[in-house]
């Protein structure tokens, strides 16, 4: 069996708060204090909030909000968050979940994926350009804590 055939999708429930906080104080609070940030983001009902679990552990999240749709244009899907629990990274798992969230993007009818991500964060620049992603823009102090960030972008119609 393939090492991410035993991965499954799902959205996230209430009870799944816990562990995104969490996940979201370990792998985000360099950046500032994000696990108040992704609580709030996950209470609003614009915001579409995805687990990843395998044998009933839960090992990631993702979030994404649509953009809002131009008056006969095509909207985008902004990718908020996507995090993998640190003894589960670089199996994979990152990828399965980031497919996941494209398909959930498309099937609102979203054209691309955008992001932000850290300049210094070398891994996730890796992973969201090996996933076909693009930078788009530069920003400087984009974040809380005052780090550089890239806005990224990629475009859904040819899966
Ligand atoms: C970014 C993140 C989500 C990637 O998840 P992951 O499960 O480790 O990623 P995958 O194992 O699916 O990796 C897929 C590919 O991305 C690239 N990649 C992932 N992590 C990498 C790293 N640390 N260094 C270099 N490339 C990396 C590789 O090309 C990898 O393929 P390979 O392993 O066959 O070489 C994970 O590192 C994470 O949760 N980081 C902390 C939170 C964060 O920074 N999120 C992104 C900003 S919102």
């Amino acid at each position: 069996m393939n090492e991410t055939e035993s991965l499954i999708s799902r959205p996230a429930k209430k009870k799944d708060l816990e562990f995104i906080t969490k996940l979201s104080a370990q792998v985000f609070s360099r950046y500032g204090h994000y696990e108040e940030i992704v609580s709030a983001w996950f209470e609003q009902g614009a915001v579409v909030t995805e687990v990843i679990t395998e044998k009933n552990n839960t090992l990631g999240f993702a979030m994404l909000v649509l953009e809002r749709k131009k008056v006969f244009g095509s909207r985008g899907a902004h990718l908020l968050a996507i995090g993998i629990l640190p003894e589960h990274q670089r199996r994979g798992v990152g990828r399965a979940l980031l497919n996941h969230m494209e398909e959930v993007a498309r099937k609102y009818n979203a054209v691309e994926m955008n992001l932000w991500t850290a300049v210094d964060n070398e891994p996730a620049l890796s992973f969201f350009q090996k996933a076909g992603f693009e930078i788009k823009r530069f920003e400087s102090y984009y974040y809380p804590r005052g780090q550089a960030a890239l806005a990224m972008s990629k475009g859904l119609e040819n899966a």
